[in-house]
């Protein structure tokens, strides 16, 4: 049996883009603390309103700089006083010089799709996916969902084509087509739901599901849906104790289509209601056979990932 020690471990974490707030949680002048895939941290906005995300942990003696403040656009510990600037640099130290030698730990920031989300490395090896067209679609982030499942056996459970069929009654027009970059794995696929009540509910009877999957990185996968609907999802998932794995997912819909887009929402539903009754149950053992050659080659590219820096 082929041995992991990233995918679908809880014992480390690789470096990605995890999701840690929504955009409005995060207010202009406020400090806000979070647990992002097991570490705590601290989010605040510069003075050009983009977040910024460090350590929790005070590098002077480890107050938790979420019980911090804002001053003169920098943030401020609320023990001894010293600021650091959006870059995390110490640039005041109270009746002495700053110590330059002692920055917040940062990590790269980015505010996309309604969501702030951290890296956890110095600097991204991959961007957040975007569908394309974005700028002509509508963006909805609901709230998060906790599930007793492996952050990356959810984003997974896209690229597992051989259980489109037996699970949701999806039935393959066109074989699936596997796509394996460094740091990300897609398949594109035709299909149509083989029960003719499904056809008729999905717009399906004389068109097929066109679509694509992309994971990136291990926590994160945008599916894509061309036919018979343009819409897409982005799905993104990060360990939380005790071994269960918290979702955050984007719909992202073109604009004034609000019958179809019920019709896209109630399929999305209950695809991902099937999927989490038997991911929640799962023992997973990565016994791949040929037919899992689009998760096998996910799951290697989740281990050829450097783990996040000292997360
Ligand atoms: S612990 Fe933060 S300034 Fe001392
Ligand atoms: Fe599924």
């Amino acid at each position: 049996m082929p041995q992991f020690a990233k995918f679908a471990s809880f014992d480390c974490t690789a470096q990605s883009w995890y999701a840690a707030l929504r955009s409005r949680a995060l207010k202009p002048g406020r400090v806000q603390t979070c647990e992002v895939a097991g570490r705590g941290l601290v989010l605040w906005r510069d003075a050009s309103g983009a977040p910024r995300a460090f350590d929790a942990r005070c590098p002077h003696l480890g107050a938790d700089l979420g019980r911090g403040s804002i001053a003169d656009g920098n943030l401020r510990c609320p023990f001894h006083g010293w600021c650091f600037d959006a870059s995390g640099a110490c640039v005041h130290v109270p009746g002495a010089t700053p110590r330059t030698d002692r920055p917040a730990s940062s990590f790269p920031a980015e505010e996309r799709h309604g969501i702030i989300w951290v890296y956890n490395g110095a600097s991204p090896l991959f961007g957040i996916p975007t569908p394309q067209e974005v700028t002509r679609m509508w963006t909805l982030a609901p709230r998060g969902q906790t599930l007793a499942c492996h952050p990356h056996l959810i984003i997974g459970n896209g690229l597992d084509v051989s259980h489109y069929e037996p699970l949701h009654g999806l039935a393959f027009t066109r074989e699936p087509k596997l796509n394996v970059e460094t740091t990300s794995v897609r398949v594109e696929f035709a299909a149509r739901p083989k029960s003719r009540l499904w056809r008729v509910l999905t717009g399906t009877t004389r068109r097929d599901i066109e679509a694509t999957f992309t994971s990136s990185g291990g926590n994160l996968a945008l599916a894509e849906v061309f036919q018979p609907l343009r819409f897409s999802v982005l799905f993104a998932a990060q360990p939380v104790k005790p071994r269960h794995a918290r979702t955050q997912t984007v719909f992202f819909f073109p604009r004034g289509y609000a019958l179809r887009l019920i019709r896209a929402g109630f399929v999305m539903a209950n695809l991902l209601r099937d999927d989490r009754r038997v991911l929640e149950s799962l023992k997973f053992r990565p016994e791949f056979t040929p037919a899992d050659a689009a998760l096998e080659a996910f799951a290697k590219s989740v281990e050829a990932l450097p783990v996040g820096d000292a997360w």
